[in-house]
Formats: C-alpha cells, sequence, structure tokens
C-alpha cells in the first residue's frame, strides 16, 4: 500500500553552469522556455504540502540561475516545509545567501585537487565553492557536501574528506556515479576499477569511524552481488517534478520509454501520485516476475532499479542485472570487460 510522498525534488530549471559528464543528457535538457513560470511553481508547492510533502529540493541544474529562487524558497518555507537548497555553489554569495529562506544547502564539489575538480565540472568553480562553503556556515546553516565519484576522482577520497572537513560540512555524501542518460554515454571514462573502489571502501571506512561528520557513501553497484534499493522502492517516498513540470517517480524516469510521464500543467499532484500509471507502474511488489518475485531480499532492494533494468535489459520490468540472480548478469560483467578512455564525451557537445 504506497503512502504519501515525503520530499520533493524540484528542478526548477536544467541550466548550469557546469558540465559535468555524469549529469544528464546535455542534449535533452528542457530550455528555458518551457520552464514552468514562478505562479506554477508556487502551485506545485501548494499541491505537494497538501500531498504531505515534508521535504522541498530545490535542485536543478543551477537552481540560482533562476531570478525568482528567493520568492520560490519563501513560499515552500512558509508553507512549513524544510527547504534545502541543492547548489554547485556556483553565484552563491553570502548576499545571495541572505535572501533565500533555506533550512539546508547541498553543496557539489568534484574533487579535492582543484585543477582536476574545475576539468571534471568543465568550468573554473573550485575557489567559488569554497567561498560559497564558507557563506553557508557564516549564516549558521548546516551544510551537506555531495561529491559524484567516478574513476577520475576515486583515487582522492581521503583529500575530499579532508576538504569537506575543511569547509566545515556536517554531511558528506560520497556517491558512485549511477550509470544512466549521460553518465551511460561516458561509462569508459567513469567506471571505476575493483582496486580502485576497494581501497576507497577502506578510505570511506577509516574516515567514518573518526570524522565528526556524517558520512554516507552510495556503493557502486556494478561490483556488487546485489543492486541498490534505488528510491527506496518506486513512487514509494518521493518525486520530482522537472523544469517542464513532468512528474517522475525517479529523477532519471525519462529513459524509460513508454512510461507515460504526466504532466502538472495537465494533472494534480495528488492525482499522479497516486493514480497515474507510470507512478503505479513498478510500486509494491505484484509487478515483479522471477527470480525477484520470490527472493527473500525483495524486501531490501525492491528489485534494484528499473531505469538500469530499462537501459540495460530492454525491459524495466526485469530483475536489475546487477543481482547476480539475475538472468541478464552477462550484460554488467560485459560491461566490467570494456577497456576505459579518459575523453568525456561531454566535452565534445556544444551548449
Ligand atoms: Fe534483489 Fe531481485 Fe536480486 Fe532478489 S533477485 S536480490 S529481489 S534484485
Ligand atoms: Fe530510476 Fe533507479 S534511477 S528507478
Amino acid at each position: 500500500m504506497a503512502e504519501p510522498p515525503f520530499g520533493l525534488l524540484a528542478e526548477l530549471t536544467h541550466r548550469c553552469p557546469l558540465r559535468c559528464g555524469y549529469c544528464s543528457n546535455p542534449l535533452e535538457l528542457v530550455r528555458r522556455e518551457a520552464e514552468l513560470s514562478t505562479a506554477e511553481w508556487r502551485d506545485v508547492f501548494d499541491q505537494a504540502r497538501e500531498l504531505g510533502v515534508l521535504q522541498f529540493h530545490l535542485s536543478g541544474g543551477e537552481p540560482l540561475a533562476r531570478g525568482d529562487l528567493p520568492e520560490l524558497a519563501a513560499h515552500a518555507s512558509g508553507l512549513g516545509a524544510y527547504v534545502n537548497l541543492v547548489t554547485s555553489g556556483l553565484g552563491l554569495t553570502a548576499a545571495r545567501l541572505a535572501d533565500l529562506a533555506v533550512d539546508h544547502v547541498q553543496l557539489s564539489v568534484q574533487d579535492a585537487d582543484p585543477a582536476n575538480a574545475d576539468r571534471i565540472a568543465g568550468v573554473k568553480g573550485f575557489a567559488r565553492k569554497l567561498e560559497a562553503a564558507r557563506a553557508v556556515k557564516d549564516a549558521g546553516l548546516p551544510l551537506t557536501v555531495n561529491v559524484v565519484l567516478h574513476r577520475q576522482n576515486l583515487d582522492h577520497v581521503a583529500g575530499i574528506v579532508a576538504l569537506a572537513e575543511q569547509m566545515g560540512a556536517d554531511r558528506l555524501e560520497l556517491a558512485n556515479t549511477q550509470y544512466y542518460g549521460w553518465a551511460l554515454r561516458n561509462q569508459a571514462a567513469l567506471l571505476p576499477t575493483e582496486s580502485q573502489l576497494r581501497q576507497a571502501d577502506a578510505v570511506v571506512r577509516e574516515a567514518k569511524s573518526r570524522s565528526r561528520m556524517e558520512i554516507v557513501y552510495v556503493i557502486a553497484d556494478y561490483h556488487e552481488a546485489h543492486p541498490k534499493p534505488c528510491m527506496h522502492g518506486w513512487g514509494a517516498r518521493q518525486l520530482t517534478v522537472a523544469p517542464n513540470g513532468d512528474v517522475l517517480p525517479c529523477p532519471a524516469a525519462t529513459v524509460i520509454e513508454g512510461l507515460g510521464i504526466e504532466n502538472v500543467r495537465a494533472a494534480s499532484l495528488r492525482d499522479i501520485w497516486w493514480d497515474s500509471v507510470s507512478f503505479n507502474a513498478f510500486r509494491g511488489f505484484d509487478w515483479m516476475g522471477e527470480p525477484c518475485r520470490g527472493c527473500p531480499r525483495r524486501e531490501v532492494d525492491f528489485g534494484g532499479c528499473r531505469c538500469q533494468a530499462f537501459q540495460l535489459t530492454g525491459n524495466a520490468a526485469n530483475t536489475d542485472p546487477v543481482c547476480s540472480l539475475s538472468p541478464h548478469r552477462g550484460v554488467v560483467e560485459e560491461v566490467l570487460r570494456r577497456p576505459a578512455v579518459d575523453a568525456l564525451v561531454a566535452r565534445e557537445v556544444a551548449r
């Protein structure tokens, strides 16, 4: 039985000053003209709160690219929700922060090595991120530093932990790249080796045992025997609203063809959450076939990730092929055998 959503990921815009090679496909981003207006976002927030949402994540792209961000943050805050700003930090000065009614800031960092961080981001932004972190702490706000890990920064995990501590982070999220959309296109440049992962695992374990920060570590599941419990189950806890008003059961759900995605311009959030085909497609356990249907782990990992199942097997209802019990596990083994490359496809795309 589904419950009301706990969180709303509001992708206010896809515009972003960064060009990270693991982000969603830059060829398919929503254009500025198609973005929801201020009034439409306010209405989305009203509806989300009525539906039971307690946490609003104001995200992007870079949400600071929206000139109406102060009004939107104030509106969300006025509804009594906990407001989290998810930002690259570029443009987040003390003055701009003072205008934002937010409870928490989540700042992305690409690496502890400034030159490599700027190379991964495709823009010179490292120093501005340090300034942004300082502004957050000076404002007395809790700070989460979020780092997407991959082959090109995984060997620097110890330095990344030290950098987050130096920034005054309360929480550090170390998330191995998940391979959807653009990250899948760049997989050969991003997929770490098993030995890189094992070394990073040890560094993170040691850091967790001694650091005052809360450290959250999202594993790289290609190398594991079982998949991650993606989204804690489909349509279970969170909904995503894309810049154009598309309502998604997970941020990557547009990769699943034929899902029947609905839009807030045509239907209410309430109807979409409870009754839409897209949100009910993989809710609960009835949609599962074998081996998940009879597996004792189905309540632990929910059969893994629907987007990954679709992208690697062509059918979102298949067991996530990362699972060692999946008849499609060979697809993942084949990816792990492929030679690595250094170039990121994103660099070749004009934006
Ligand atoms: Fe999880 Fe399905 Fe694999 Fe069981 S068979 S471990 S439920 S993915
Ligand atoms: Fe979409 Fe896992 S990313 S279900």
